[in-house]
């Protein structure tokens, strides 16, 4: 405990060398270069005139001296200085850097002890000129860091770094070096696309840099292949939109592949007019990104190309039927077939002990016919985009 008290007397004993102590203010106290400075001493104004007011600087230097009324200053202060006698204030104009340092000052009141002050004055040239290097950046995502370096003419003693408006504080992501004149941002994200601008400060005053545009690029991502009408199956002579999107900075360039071979098209749309069954196959997309090389492909969406179905029919193997014997009705017809469908006069085909489906549903035999086989067949010959039907009138004699 006694160390304690100790140690504040000590540290208390030192700092009353830098900062205020006796009738004036704590310091450092700051100004500006060509500024005025006005030292104000904590004493009230008096009636009767002090014996005697001096002030120095830097210990040794005669600023002024003021004995019964009488002033004396050296050249380099008498134009500058304007001495307030009921209180021994004192004011300091044009100043420079060379006017930063310890000031103190000596009054005896009239039938009064010694008063004393001391105080330091920093005097800061006014920051102008703050610039950033590089004055812009291009980067890719998750690979490139970035230095921006603040320069500024003046005395700054702080920098401090703008993300558009709000202040940029270190992270895993940001480092802040040379007492926060360089910003490093390392891995850059799409996110840090923005204006950054270095602000420098001295206590006297601040100035800010010119915006700094980051740009960021990156992706390919989320490459999507989608068609006009989302289905596999196309008719013949039909016209049919793809359209390749991906998320990427700067836009995604397109290339577009049909069963993994490069097809001349580019651009995100693809446009099949007039579609030909030798253009079934799977179709994708791959985007890629000029700035950061990259490049994704998108899932691919198969595309199958059909003729329709045209000209069915039903033909009996045999013209003039006599039960007893052996027929088949063979259901035909041109296009891309998928399935056949039976039917007797109309409701779904039943097939008897005696009758056969064979060949996908395309030959239906009698073996033997018999008289209650007579009737109309009807067969509906179908594929995702068309169906026919043909009709056969059988007669069984
Ligand atoms: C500002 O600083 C830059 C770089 O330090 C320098 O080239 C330029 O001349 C300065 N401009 C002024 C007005 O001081
Ligand atoms: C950059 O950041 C990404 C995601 O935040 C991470 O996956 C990657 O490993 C980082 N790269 C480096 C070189 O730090
Ligand atoms: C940034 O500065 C640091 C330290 O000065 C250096 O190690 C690093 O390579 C620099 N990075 C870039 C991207 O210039
Ligand atoms: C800049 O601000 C954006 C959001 O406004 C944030 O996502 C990004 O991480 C910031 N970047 C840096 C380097 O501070
Ligand atoms: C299309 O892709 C599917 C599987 O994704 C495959 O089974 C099929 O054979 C492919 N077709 C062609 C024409 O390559
Ligand atoms: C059945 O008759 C039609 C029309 O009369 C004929 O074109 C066809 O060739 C005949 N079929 C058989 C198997 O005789
Ligand atoms: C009917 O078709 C079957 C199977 O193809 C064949 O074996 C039979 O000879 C045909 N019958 C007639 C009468 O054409
Ligand atoms: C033939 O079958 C298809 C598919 O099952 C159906 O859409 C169509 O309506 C049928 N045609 C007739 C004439 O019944």
């Amino acid at each position: 405990m006694e160390k304690a008290m100790m140690s504040i007397v000590i540290l208390g004993a030192i700092a009353g060398l830098t900062e205020g102590f006796g009738v004036l203010p704590d310091g450092p106290l700051n100004a500006a270069v060509d500024g005025t400075f006005m030292f104000t001493t904590s004493l009230s104004p008096t009636q009767t005139p002090f014996v005697s007011v001096v002030w120095s600087f830097e210990v040794i230097n005669n600023i002024i001296s003021s004995h019964a009324a009488s002033n004396s200053s050296p050249p380099e202060y008498k134009d500058r200085i304007t001495l307030f006698p009921s209180t021994g204030s004192l004011e300091l104009r044009s100043l420079t850097t060379a006017d930063s340092g310890e000031y103190s000052v000596n009054i005896i009141p009239a039938g009064e002890a010694t008063l004393v002050g001391q105080t330091t004055l920093n005097v800061y040239e006014p920051v102008s000129n703050v610039t950033v290097d590089p004055k812009s950046a291009d980067l890719v995502e998750f690979k490139d860091s970035v230095n921006l370096s603040c320069t500024s003419f003046g005395s700054p003693t702080s920098f401090l770094w703008l993300n558009d408006t709000s202040e940029v504080t270190a992270s895993d992501r940001v480092q802040f070096t040379d007492g926060g004149s360089v910003m490093t941002i390392v891995n850059v994200t799409r996110f840090d696309q923005q204006q950054f601008r270095c602000r420098a400060s001295n206590p006297a005053s601040h100035a800010t840099s010119e915006p700094v545009p980051i740009s960021v690029s990156f992706g390919p991502e989320n490459t999507n292949l989608m068609l006009s009408s989302p289905q596999e199956y196309f008719a013949e002579g039909s016209n049919i939109r793809l359209v390749c999107s991906a998320v990427s900075r700067p836009d995604a360039l397109f290339k577009w592949f049909l069963n993994g071979n490069l097809l001349t098209d580019t651009g995100p749309e693809l446009t099949l007019t007039n579609i030909q069954l030798s253009q079934s196959g799977n179709y994708s997309c791959q985007a890629s990104n000029s700035k950061t090389l990259r490049h994704q492909t998108s899932q691919p969406s198969a595309i199958t190309v059909l003729e329709k179905i045209l000209d069915s029919s039903v033909k009996p193997s045999i013209n003039l039927t006599v039960e007893g014997t052996s027929v088949n009705l063979t259901c035909e017809a041109c296009g891309s077939i998928f399935t056949r469908t039976w039917k007797k006069d109309g409701s779904d085909l039943i097939l008897d002990d005696n009758m056969m489906l064979s060949d996908n549903n395309r030959l239906l035999s009698f073996n033997p016919v018999n008289r209650k086989d007579s009737g109309e067949y009807s067969c509906n010959i179908s594929n995702p985009v068309s169906s026919d039907e043909a009709e056969y009138n059988m007669v069984v004699n």
